[in-house]
């Protein structure tokens, strides 16, 4: 079996689940990663569409601009930039994802493939990731990072968003040091890791932090939800039901502990 199989194993068994469960999540966005919530949100679909604009706010897309997103999950992200731009074209390592996204947003080239074995035929004003770094470990981050650079238009931007933590705090260390130890397809990583990384492969990257709270807001409404529709969601699946309850109370529990971050980070060269 390639590494790539091996590591599309890993992932589907996680994200590879029927479509219809996360209709239960109360969110037509579908955004399966920290939202922005403002003191008048209430629900998990405002709060992505808080984030979609605040990215747009930094990139500033334009209509003659083409578009790659990388770890596309339910298409939250594409749906808002579509008909903002030129082209826009995701790629995702996740076929029960591609298949639905495919099929219910128009206007959007999805692909069926890791990011590891895909060559594109063009350059990209734009490249985004929300959320997909951390599904790769050290030497992936190295692949990606070149990828990154070589799939960028001169005068393009990359934004990716990811969890951090802090350095500085013992406790984090040595949890996240346990999570990169079993957790065989990715890595917990710092901000200032992921930006010397980027810097050495020639970009300048800017950073902008949300708040932790954030996160935990959008993990308590996805458990409110999950509360609310418990039947029906264990009907389609009881696993996949208790696994993501226990993966939010640790995420949860994480967050009690101290001072994880969610980073934007924009690229340019
Ligand atoms: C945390 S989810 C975030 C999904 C989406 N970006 C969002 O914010 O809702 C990570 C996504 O990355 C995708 N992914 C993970 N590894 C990948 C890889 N090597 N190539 C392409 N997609 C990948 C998963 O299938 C999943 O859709």
């Amino acid at each position: 079996m390639s590494s790539i199989s091996r590591i599309e194993g890993l992932i589907a068994q996680h994200y590879d689940q029927e479509a219809e469960f996360y209709d239960y999540l109360g969110t037509t966005h579908r955004s399966y990663s920290c939202n922005v919530w403002k003191p008048a949100t209430t629900t998990n679909d405002e709060a992505a569409l808080n984030k979609y604009r605040q990215y747009n706010q930094i990139l500033n897309v334009q209509p003659t601009d083409n578009v790659l997103e990388i770890g596309s999950g339910w298409g939250g992200m594409a749906k808002f930039f579509k008909n903002k731009v030129n082209s826009y074209r995701a790629i995702n390592i996740t076929k029960q994802q591609v298949d639905w996204t495919d099929a219910n947003i128009p206007g959007v080239t999805f692909i069926h493939k890791a990011w590891q074995e895909y060559e594109p035929n063009r350059r990209f004003d734009f490249i985004l990731g929300d959320g997909v770094l951390v599904h790769a470990k050290y030497a992936q981050k190295r692949m990606f990072r070149r990828a990154l650079r070589k799939w960028l238009k001169p005068n393009g931007k990359v934004l990716l968003k990811e969890m951090h933590f802090d350095p500085n705090s013992r406790v984090q260390k040595q949890i996240c040091a346990g999570l990169n130890h079993t957790f065989k397809w990715g890595e917990y990583r710092t901000l200032q890791e992921d930006v010397d990384d980027l810097t050495d492969v020639g970009f300048t990257v800017n950073t902008t932090t949300i708040p932790i709270i954030n996160y935990i807001k959008t993990m308590r409404e996805w458990k409110k939800q999950m509360r609310i529709n418990r039947v029906r969601m264990k009907q389609i699946h009881t696993n996949k039901y208790r696994l993501d309850m226990a993966t939010w109370n640790l995420y949860l529990e994480l967050m009690r502990r101290g001072d994880f971050t969610v980073d934007i980070m924009v690229c340019n060269v």
